[in-house]
C-alpha cells in the first residue's frame, strides 16, 4: 500500500540521561526492598533521575541537539516535532512546543503523542507518514520522561521500575528499500485501569483529597501488565515484519521496550531471536517509558550491533493499553556509523 510513496528512515540518533545515579542499593533506604529482589525480579540495578527544577523538555532538547548533530541537520531544517511522553512538563503548551523554542527549530510544526511507552514507535509512524506523502522533509521524533515526577516513592510496587532519559531521532527520505518498512500499532482501552494515573486530568481535576490520596501517582497492577507484555511483544513484532513482507528469521537487532528482562527474554524466546541481537540498557536507567527504545537505538548504533543493510525491530507496549512495532532496514548516509 506504501510502494508509491517516498522511503523514510532515521538519519540520526541522539539520547541523553541526568547524570544523578539511584542505585537498588539506594531504594533500600527509602522502601522494603532488596537489591537481590529488584535484579532478580526485573533485571534492573540503577536508574537516572533528573535533578530539581529540569523537566522533561530540558531532556528532549538534550537529545535532540544530538542526534541533529549526528543528522548533520540544522534545528532550521526540521518541519514537525512530535515528543512521545506521559510526563509533560505541563498540560498546556505541549512540551513539543518548548522543545521547539529550546532547540531553536523554529520553522518547526509540534505536538506531543501520548501512547505512554509506546509512544516513540507511535510518533515514528505518525512522523514516517508526512514525510512518505511529501508534507515535510525532516521530522524529529522525541521520547522523552521524568517518570521520577509521577512516582510514588513510598510505593516498592512501582518505584523501583523507572527512571528519566530522553532518546531522539531525526527522520529523513532515503534510498528505496531502505528506512521503516513495515509496522504494527494498537490498543487496547479496556486495559486503561491496569496501569494509570488517577487524578489530574478532567475526569478528577486536582483537589487536596486527590493529593492525600496520593492519586496523581502511577498506579500498576504488574502481573496484568507483565501478562498483557508478554502477549503483545511477540504479536506486534511479527505483524510488523508480516507488514515489511519479512520474518523473525530476518530480524538483526531487536530493540524492545525496556521495562522487564523478564519480558524482554519472553518476547526474545517467542520471536527466536538470540539474546546477543537483543540490546539491552534495562539495567542502567530502568524503564524510561517513552524514551527506552531511542535511548537503546542509539546506544544500539553507537556501540555498533547495527551496521547499514541490518533489520532492525523496534517493539513497544505500554499503558492504555498500547502496543507499537516498526521494522527499519538500517540506512545511513556516510556508512561509517560511530
Ligand atoms: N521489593 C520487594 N518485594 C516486592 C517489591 C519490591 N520492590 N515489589 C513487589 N514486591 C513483593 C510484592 O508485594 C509481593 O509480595 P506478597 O507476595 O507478599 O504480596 C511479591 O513481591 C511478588 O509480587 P508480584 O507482583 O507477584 O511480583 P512479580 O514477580 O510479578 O514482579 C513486577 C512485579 C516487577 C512489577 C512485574 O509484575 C512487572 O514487571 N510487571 C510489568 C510492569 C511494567 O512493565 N510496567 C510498565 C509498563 S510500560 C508504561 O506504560 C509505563
Amino acid at each position: 500500500m506504501l510502494e508509491n510513496f517516498k522511503s523514510v528512515g532515521i538519519i540520526g540518533t541522539g539520547s541523553y540521561l541526568p547524570d544523578k545515579i539511584v542505585t537498588n542499593q539506594d531504594l533500600e533506604k527509602i522502601v522494603k526492598t532488596s537489591d537481590e529482589w529488584i535484579a532478580d525480579r526485573t533485571g534492573i540495578r540503577e536508574r537516572r533521575i533528573a535533578e530539581p527544577g529540569i523537566a522533561t523538555s530540558d531532556l528532549a532538547a538534550a537529545a535532540a541537539e544530538k542526534a541533529l548533530h549526528d543528522a548533520g541537520v540544522t534545528a532550521d531544517e526540521i518541519d514537525l516535532i512530535i515528543v512521545a511522553t506521559c510526563t509533560p512538563d505541563m498540560s498546556l503548551p505541549s512540551t513539543a512546543c518548548l522543545v521547539q523554542d529550546k532547540i531553536k527549530a523554529s520553522k518547526a510544526a509540534a505536538f506531543d503523542l501520548s501512547a505512554a511507552c509506546s509512544g516513540f514507535a507511535y510518533g515514528l509512524v505518525v512522523g514516517s507518514q508526512c514525510i512518505k506523502t511529501g508534507l515535510y522533509k525532516k521530522v524529529l521524533v522525541i521520547g522523552a520522561e521524568t517518570l521520577s515526577r509521577i512516582i510514588d516513592w513510598t510505593d516498592r510496587n512501582t518505584c523501583v521500575l523507572f527512571g528519566d532519559g530522553a532518546g531522539a531521532v531525526v527522520l529523513s527520505e532515503v534510498p528505496a528499500g531502505y528506512g521503516i518498512l513495515g509496522v504494527d500499532l494498537g490498543a487496547q482501552g479496556s486495559g486503561a485501569d491496569f496501569l494509570k494515573v488517577p487524578a489530574g486530568g478532567s475526569s478528577s481535576p486536582a483537589t487536596n483529597e486527590t493529593v492525600i490520596q496520593r492519586q496523581h501517582f502511577v498506579q500498576m497492577n504488574g502481573s496484568e501488565v507483565f501478562k498483557f507484555a508478554v502477549k503483545v511483544m511477540g504479536e506486534s513484532a511479527i505483524k510488523a515484519l508480516d507488514h515489511a513482507g519479512l520474518s523473525n528469521t530476518d530480524i538483526d537487532c531487536l530493540v524492545p521496550h525496556q521495562a522487564n528482562m523478564r519480558i524482554i527474554n519472553s518476547a526474545a524466546k517467542r520471536l527466536k531471536v538470540p539474546m546477543e541481537k537483543v540490546m539491552i540498557n534495562l539495567d542502567r536507567y530502568g524503564n524510561t517509558s517513552s524514551a527506552t527504545i531511542p535511548i537503546a537505538l542509539d546506544e544500539a548504533i553507537k556501540c555498533n550491533k547495527i551496521k547499514n543493510d541490518d533489520i532492525v525491530v523496534l517493539v513497544g507496549f505500554g499503558a492504555g493499553l498500547t502496543w507499537a512495532s516498526c521494522v527499519i532496514k538500517w540506512y545511513k548516509e556516510d556508512k561509517t556509523i560511530v
